[in-house]
């Protein structure tokens, strides 16, 4: 187990689509480890395999309290049926420094597989259902910043072309 890096905004492959994963290896449940083990020294509540560089359906969610370590990993998860809306306050570990408002389902359900390719139903809602959209949606290639106006949206690539062009500088 080890922790791994995290790939930020704009990294190219926070934009990929993610493939299936249809190998139930001991190769995943090493990833699905690393990841557990990245996000809790992040720390985040979630964590998409893209966001370690791994272009693969593959989330981590915490689902203990606080300060205690126990997750879910979820493989190949789909959203099979969602409903009603709620606003909750999003960040994410590959995008620093913003956190703002997104409008996501109240209750989803969703499909998936865990690390032995065992199939699974689980409905959710509020928060938890909040953090697996956010992470299903890495799995497509998409960011919470893509959820913003387009006004917000354009402040905060102006500001990370900033900061990336200056540490350009220094380097
Ligand atoms: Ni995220």
């Amino acid at each position: 187990m080890s922790i791994r890096t995290i790939y930020q905004y704009p990294d190219p492959v926070l934009r990929r689509k993610a493939a299936k994963i249809d190998e139930f290896s001991d190769e995943l449940k090493e990833l699905i480890a690393d990841m557990a083990d990245t996000m809790y020294d992040a720390p985040g509540i979630g964590l998409a395999a893209p966001q370690v560089g791994e272009s693969v359906q593959v989330i981590v969610v915490n689902t203990g309290g606080q300060d205690e370590r126990q997750y879910k990993a979820f493989i190949n998860p789909e959203i099979t049926i969602s409903e009603g809306s709620q606003i909750d306050e999003e960040g994410c570990l590959s995008v620093p420094e913003l956190t703002s408002n997104v409008t996501r389902f109240k209750r989803i359900q969703l499909s998936y597989q865990d690390e032995e390719g065992t199939l699974h139903e689980l409905s959710a809602e509020d928060r938890f259902a909040v953090v697996l959209q956010h992470e299903i949606d890495h799995l497509k290639g998409i960011l919470f910043i893509d959820h913003l106006t387009p006004l917000k949206r354009n402040l905060y690539k102006k500001k990370m072309k900033k900061a990336l062009a200056s540490k350009k500088v220094v380097a």
